[in-house]
């Protein structure tokens, strides 16, 4: 791979996107780092405002499925590598408009491929990488039985997200096998940490305990997660970028598989105990709620491959990233206003409506 390169990143201005684009950054001052993201509801420049006046960075305000303008952008930077983390990312909302999911995660993951390819196989694909950012959702469930999602697993989607992110990953896997395009594809657990949308469970909950709000558990919250730091993630694939073996598929995850119910109760104790109340004393806002539509119920990762191949592994404690995070959202209640804007809340308003 030569020295300089020029990596379009899609999607860096949302949770994890904003954590890789800082991370590549400030890492590879000789790297040419542009961000292309359409600034959906999920998508907030503030969460990158450290490096945006960086002389190796440039921000795009465009769509992956406008086929000219991704055109214009590879074509005229001499894109070498593409990072691609833009997608829509919430379960919840795949369930209330599944043809959007269908749009940007699998049209627009197809346009990227597309328009890479266009550009990159008359000069060879010597150099160059597509890499693609999915989920472990696409598995679909686990029982309580110990086992864990391999590379191996089959693929089950179960919602409209999934099945779309699932989709993509067979059009990424698609251009190697049919032209030879140099692809990658890791499929990570949940991630935490600052600058997540707060629709997702945890940045959620913390608001709503610093403001004293129900908490809507779905179900009885039995339902098991396996959570990543985010910078965890950040780091795993800036070395798969790098050092990852072309074609390849790689499971990222935290080893970390918590409750729903017992990570909110810990998410409880560590927010009242930084806020200065009584730990627990906010446990009385967890409310019961009508389940999530076709709710999976456990995700866990073997990323043993990783570990084996590339010598990664999570670097964070659970308590210690929870407090870290729980700490940084209080810290930054003015972004956390920012995001829940008024029609941030009727969207909540209107999908909690009669439940409980
Ligand atoms: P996010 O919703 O926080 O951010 C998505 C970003 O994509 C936003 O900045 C949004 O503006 C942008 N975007 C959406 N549609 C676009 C379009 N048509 N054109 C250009 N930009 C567009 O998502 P996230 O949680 O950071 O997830 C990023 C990626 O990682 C997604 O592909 C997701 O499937 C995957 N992933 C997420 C997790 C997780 O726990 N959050 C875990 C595993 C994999
Ligand atoms: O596993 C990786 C996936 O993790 C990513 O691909 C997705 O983009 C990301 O959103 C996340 O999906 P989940 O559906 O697991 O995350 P979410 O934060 O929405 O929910 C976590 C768990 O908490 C899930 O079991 C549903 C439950 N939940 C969620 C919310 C928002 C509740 O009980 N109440 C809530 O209000």
């Amino acid at each position: 791979m030569n020295a300089k390169r020029t990596i379009l990143i899609t999607g860096g201005a949302g949770f994890i996107g904003s954590h890789v684009v800082r991370l590549f950054v400030n890492k590879y001052p000789d790297y040419r780092i542009i961000n292309l993201d359409k600034l959906t509801y999920a998508g907030n420049l503030a969460n990158l405002k450290d490096i945006e006046d960086k002389p190796n960075y440039a921000f795009v305000k465009g769509d992956i499925c406008d086929y000219e303008g991704v055109r214009e952008i590879i074509a005229r930077n001499r894109v070498d590598g593409i990072i691609h983390l833009a997608a829509e990312s919430h379960v919840d909302r795949s369930i209330k408009d599944p043809f959007l999911f269908a749009r940007t995660n699998v049209l627009g993951t197809l346009t990227l491929l597309q328009v890479a390819r266009e550009y990159w196989e008359p000069v060879g694909w010597e150099g160059k990488r597509f890499y693609h950012i999915s989920t472990d959702e696409v598995y679909g469930s686990l029982e309580f039985d110990g086992s864990l999602f391999t590379e191996e697993t089959k693929y089950q989607p179960h919602s409209p997200y999934s099945a779309a992110k699932a989709s993509s990953d067979h059009f990424v896997r698609a251009y190697h096998d049919t032209y030879g395009m140099p692809t990658l594809v890791t499929n990570c657990s949940n991630n935490y940490g600052p600058y997540q949308f707060p629709e997702k469970l945890i940045p959620l909950f913390i608001n709503n305990i610093r403001h004293r709000k129900p908490l809507p558990v779905y179900g009885k919250g039995e339902n098991v997660r396996d959570w990543l730091y985010v910078e965890d993630h950040a780091r795993a694939i800036d070395l798969i970028f790098h050092e990852g073996r072309v074609a390849e598929t790689y499971n990222i995850g935290g080893s970390n598989e918590w409750r729903n119910i017992d990570l909110i109760r810990l998410t409880i104790r560590t927010t009242d105990r930084l806020l200065g109340r009584p730990e627990g004393v906010d446990e009385d806002l967890i409310t019961f709620v009508t389940d999530r539509k076709g709710h999976d119920l456990r995700y866990a990762i073997d990323s043993s491959k990783l570990e084996r191949e590339l010598g990664w592994r999570p670097s964070l404690q659970f308590e210690e990233g929870i407090e870290k995070t729980v700490r940084w959202y209080l810290d930054n209640q003015e972004w956390l206003d920012n995001v829940t804007s008024g029609d941030y809340q009727k969207y909540y308003e209107d999908m909690y409506k009669g439940r409980g």
